[in-house]
């Protein structure tokens, strides 16, 4: 099985995310773990899996990422199996405004599944998010044990 697994990352946490999932999809994949800026269009050919992973910027996926999906041809990724998580400041630890924010626009990984959906993409599990104690993190305890496992629900599932 042919995995890859593409993030955008300004402060490191996703990165560290997306390479915890990297590792974990490893025991049953060639696998590589890319920023979206150095994934091709070209690059998707002959995937099985592909996973991707981007920050929560105003409840919606990173600049990068946006145009990396803006990059995908229709029906470029059909025929792939497909899932998507962000990182993000949960409520608890988030100020007043990103708390409305977050009310009104909700978290990236939604918005990145429904693109990759459009694209033709088989979506194989639900959006995930994992949580950062603030904007530049670090990740909080437990989230990139709980990636290995969500990484490990792929594979079961792949
Ligand atoms: C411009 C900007 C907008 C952000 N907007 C949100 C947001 O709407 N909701 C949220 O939960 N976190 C928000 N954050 C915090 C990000 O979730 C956090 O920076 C990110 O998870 C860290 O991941 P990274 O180290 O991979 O960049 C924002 C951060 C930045 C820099």
């Amino acid at each position: 099985m042919n995995a890859l697994v593409v993030y955008d990352s300004l402060f490191g946490n996703t990165e560290r995310i997306a390479q915890a999932i990297g590792d974990a999809l490893a025991a049953q994949a060639d696998v590589e773990v890319r920023r979206a800026g150095d994934v091709k269009p070209e690059d998707l050919t002959g995937l099985d899996l592909l996973i991707v992973g981007t920050p929560t910027h105003g409840g919606r996926p990173s600049p990068a990422t946006k145009t990396w999906l803006q990059s995908l041809a229709p029906n470029s990724l059909a025929g792939i199996k497909v899932a998507a998580f962000d990182t993000r400041i949960p409520s608890q630890g988030a100020s007043w405004f990103l708390s409305l924010i977050v009310k009104i626009f909700g978290y990236a990984a939604q918005p990145l599944a429904k693109s990759l959906a459009q694209a033709g993409g088989a979506e194989i599990v639900q959006p995930e998010g994992f949580a950062v104690t603030g904007r530049e993190g670090p990740l909080q305890d437990g989230e990139l044990e709980r990636a290995t496992a969500w990484a490990q629900q792929i594979l079961a599932k792949a």
